[in-house]
């Protein structure tokens, strides 16, 4: 007899929503190493080092048990001061992080506030939260201001707002400020703003668009295994927050604590950010030089490129066409994304020529998919 899984893999290969993992190959314009830290040998003596010194691999328990091993504390500190918070807490990774955050802080008579183009690690943290939740309009300050009033007159005891400061599937920017400026109207408000796609590149010193940001209620996160390089994510926060996460965040208490190999690559990584300013540079560099020769994504400025197509087989269709010609490009279709697209992605480690190069066959293979 048919198992029940295979039908249900047939019904999403008759959809075209079959997935399969692929191996990595081509010129990346596919990845989150937006700083070219992943390789990056400085990391890695970091880490030999470490060990030789007599690091453990594993971490042998929770952070609340014997997995609290001092590498954390000195990453947490370290991370702290970088970010200006008061404190700060290692996650294994953003998807954790913003899952703790959204079922441990808003609870039931608190209300979510979520921008419509969430990420899904954060829907499924609003999913699983107590609290009650409503999604506004993508950037949009009046949605927004809908949404708080209608929190309001539900009684929301604290209003939780969720917003990514550089959206993952669509490159623009949230306006923080005008944000800012709306919600310190309104008492007992929280802004959770997800730094995963600027930390490393964008704001003062690319710490973010948070950094030295004048609002209590502030909680940012900085995921590790994007321009960082290496993975996990750091949570910044008051220090009440910070120690309430520690008592009652479930994925944070009731799991081995992450490799502290990992919160050493972490640390040394955030260094080489400071000493290694030309990453960034060259970075910013190349995003002006695409936004300005090319026509894409003209409403945002950063290294995320998302070229929107008519149907998911034209984006599957040309990211194979693409990845033919020696380039790394994925495409990204629903339930992802609403609308099928190819997400190009820039790195410190790209040229101009190279740039130029899959523009034009980005235009050649568009132009015979049409
Ligand atoms: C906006 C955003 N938040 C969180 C995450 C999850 O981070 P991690 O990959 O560290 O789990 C991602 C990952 O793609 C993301 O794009």
């Amino acid at each position: 007899m048919e198992s029940l899984f295979k039908r249900k893999l047939f019904d999403l290969k008759l959809k075209n929503n079959y997935r399969k993992l692929s191996d990595v190959k081509g010129i990346d314009f596919s990845s989150n190493d937006y700083l070219g830290l992943a390789n990056h040998p400085r990391i890695k003596e970091a880490i030999v080092k470490a060990l030789q010194k007599g690091l453990s691999i594993g971490s042998s328990g929770s952070r609340l048990l014997t997995g609290n091993i001092k590498e954390f504390q000195i990453l947490e500190e370290f991370a702290a001061s970088y970010f200006s918070a008061e404190s700060c807490l290692f996650f294994s990774s953003g998807f954790i992080a913003n899952y703790a955050l959204f079922t441990t802080l808003p609870q039931r008579h608190d209300v979510i506030l979520y921008d419509e183009f969430a990420h899904a690690s954060i829907r499924e943290g609003i999913r699983a939260s107590l609290a009650k939740s409503i999604k506004f309009k993508h950037n949009d300050l009046i949605s927004l201001k809908t949404a708080i009033e209608k929190a309001a007159s539900l009684s929301a005891k604290t209003i939780w707002i969720s917003i990514e400061s550089v959206y993952s599937m669509d490159g623009d920017i949230a306006d923080i400020n005008d944000i800012l400026r709306l919600i310190k109207n309104y008492p007992n408000t929280y802004l959770v703003v997800d730094e995963a796609h600027s930390t490393g590149i964008f704001g003062i010193n690319g710490k973010g668009f948070t950094y030295n940001l004048d609002y209590e209620n502030l909680i940012t996160l900085h995921t590790c295994g994007k321009a960082l390089g290496v993975s996990g994510a750091l949570v910044c926060a008051s220090q009440d927050i910070i120690e309430y996460l520690i008592n009652k965040a479930r994925p944070f208490i009731y799991t081995t604590a992450e490799s502290p190999i990992i919160a050493v690559a972490v640390q040394e990584s955030l260094l080489i950010l400071q000493e290694e300013v030309w990453r960034k540079e060259k970075l910013l560099e190349l995003i002006s030089y695409v936004h300005k020769n090319y026509s894409v994504n003209l409403n945002a400025k950063t290294q995320i490129i998302p070229i929107i197509l008519d149907d998911e087989l034209t984006a599957t269709n040309a990211a194979v066409a693409l990845q033919d010609k020696g380039f790394d490009v994925r495409a990204i279709r629903p339930p992802t994304v609403a609308v099928s697209r190819l997400r190009i992605s820039l790195n410190t480690n790209r040229t101009k020529e190279e740039v130029d190069d899959l523009f034009e066959n980005v235009n050649l293979i568009l132009r015979d998919l049409k």
